[in-house]
């Protein structure tokens, strides 16, 4: 575990790291006060890395691939939903169709919370048809799959309600999530304070982009990555680009964090992240060598990290 002791610690940090630097648990901590933000647990790379062994394997079984319309789809949904199922989840498939075949969004719903103040974080689980798409996405999906079931785990129990998403389609044009939200009710809109998107998070050659939407969204992340030392810079681009497109058309506060994509890592990129000036953020973006060697193990692993401070930050 990282002891942050950087003038950005929360209060919450501050004593939870005073606890353990005295040789206390997380278990023996004295309780925290009522006001205070319960802090977000490690969520281990490794339990991340393992489903996305899993999510190349069922692609390699069928045809390569996990995109919309196509075996490896159902299969990868099938496997993520089991996992959901076991740790007490409420899962829903909603069903949808598209270029003429069945396409299917998964939605999973943690018991409790105030359900007129949801916080929803997603993920597209599909691929292009020309790859296995670990790290696009992947990624998205097995970081968020792993911090739902560490909600299980520690037994959260929020102030607001967690739901989490795997979005069918998006390489089509968003057309899970944008399916999602045209059938959600006027009231049920209104019950969503926020939208977590995490699309590509472990690019080999990274970078720290955090979407510039809802301001209070954005500072979570961005502290985040402060307290860990890591300058972050503002993902503007994207806007119509992934799932938080739908969310944010329809007046929902969205936010989220990417890595990079086909675009070119700078020469001052590459100077506060490391990496590789002049050469893309993932070069088999799109392609058959997006596998479980497209990854950066150190940005998975602080990407996972922050959205899970995120979905605690936002929800307690
Ligand atoms: N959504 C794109 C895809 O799946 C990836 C992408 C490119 C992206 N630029 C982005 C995602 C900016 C979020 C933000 O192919
Ligand atoms: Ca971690
Ligand atoms: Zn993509």
């Amino acid at each position: 575990m990282k002891l942050s002791v950087s003038g950005r610690t929360t209060a919450v940090g501050a004593v939870a790291a005073l606890t353990l630097l005295a040789g206390g648990s997380m278990a023996d901590a004295a309780p925290a006060p009522e006001s205070a933000v319960a802090a977000a647990p490690d969520i281990p790379v490794a339990a991340v890395k393992a489903h996305l062994t899993q999510l190349q394997s069922i692609a390699t079984a069928n045809g390569g691939n996990r995109a919309h319309g196509r075996t490896g789809y159902k299969a990868s949904l099938d496997y993520v939903k089991a996992k959901l199922d076991a740790a007490g989840f409420t899962t829903t498939t909603q069903q949808f169709t598209s270029s003429g075949r069945t396409g299917y969004n998964l939605i999973a719903d943690w018991p409790g919370g105030d359900t007129n103040q949801v916080v929803m974080t997603g993920s597209h689980l599909d691929s292009v048809t020309a790859g296995p798409g670990i790290n696009d996405n992947g990624s998205g999906s097995a970081a968020i799959l792993e911090t739902a079931l560490t909600v299980a785990r520690t037994a959260y129990h929020p102030t607001k309600h967690l739901r989490f998403a795997w979005w069918g389609a998006e390489e089509l044009g968003m057309v899970g999530s944008r399916y999602y939200v045209s059938n959600l009710s006027t009231a049920n809109r209104a019950k969503i304070s926020g939208y977590l998107n995490f699309d590509m998070i472990g690019s080999p050659n990274p970078g720290y982009f955090v979407y510039d939407d809802d301001p209070a969204i954005e500072k979570t992340f961005k502290d985040y990555f402060t307290g860990l030392g890591i300058a972050t810079e503002p993902e503007t681009e994207g806007d119509g680009r992934s799932d938080h497109a739908p969310f944010k058309n329809a007046g929902i506060p969205v936010g989220g964090l990417f890595s990079g994509a086909d675009y070119i890592k700078t020469a001052a990129q590459a100077t506060k992240w490391g990496g590789t000036a002049g050469q893309a953020f993932d070069r088999c973006y799109h392609r058959s060598c997006d596998t479980t060697s497209n990854i950066n193990d150190t940005a998975l692993d602080r990407h996972g990290d922050a959205l899970a401070n995120a979905v605690w930050q936002l929800s307690s």
